[in-house]
């Protein structure tokens, strides 16, 4: 099986996440990680059975020019401690599934966003699954979240929990293979 994780990432807490799912899923299939802003995302995705794509939630959904451009201005407050990643502001998850034009026919969505009640913190990968269903792909797993700190550092546990989510993931991309 080929599959690509791809994700975008202001702070570096999302990049984490993806790295822990890839090794999660590493017994699976090839699997490829990539940066939305990396052009071996676009390549990876063009030969993958499966997609696992997440984002940080950025006002209560997928982040936006605006939202990015406001994450580059809270790593510029000394107050934050926050280092932007290389590869930002650039383009967004929401942006990125619109250029790629094909979606693989299975796919997982996760996110971060903040360590409060759902209602209140929203959630970019319920978002995220939605778009890639809008372009016919089917979701294999319930989207999922990983949480940060009022910080927006990841918080304790996060990627023990996202290899194991990844390990979900991959069990059951084969349940929809063989089934
Ligand atoms: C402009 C902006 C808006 C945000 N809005 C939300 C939000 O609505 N809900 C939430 O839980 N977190 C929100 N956050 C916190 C982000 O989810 C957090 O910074 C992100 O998960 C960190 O991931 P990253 O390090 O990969 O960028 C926001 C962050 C920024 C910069």
């Amino acid at each position: 099986m080929s599959i690509a994780v791809v994700f975008e990432s202001m702070f570096g807490s999302t990049r984490e996440i993806a790295l822990a799912i890839a090794e999660g899923l590493a017994p699976y299939g090839v699997v490829v990680t990539a940066n939305v802003n990396d052009p071996r995302a676009m390549e990876a995705v063009h030969s993958a059975n499966l997609l696992v794509l997440g984002g940080p939630t950025h006002v209560h959904g997928m982040s936006r020019p605006s939202s990015r451009e406001e994450a580059l201005a809270w790593s510029q407050d000394p107050k934050k401690d926050l280092a932007l990643e290389l590869s930002t502001p650039g383009t967004g998850v929401r942006e990125w599934l619109k250029d790629i034009g094909h979606v693989p026919h299975l796919s997982a969505a996760f996110d971060t966003r903040a360590d409060m009640a759902r209602l209140l913190s929203g959630a970019a990968s319920g978002q995220i699954q939605h778009a890639m269903a809008n372009q016919g792909s089917r979701q294999v797993i319930s989207p999922e979240s990983f949480l940060v700190t009022k910080e927006s550092k990841l918080a304790e546990g996060e990627q023990a929990r996202a290899r194991n989510w990844g390990t979900s993931v991959g069990r059951a991309m084969e349940q929809f293979i063989h089934h």
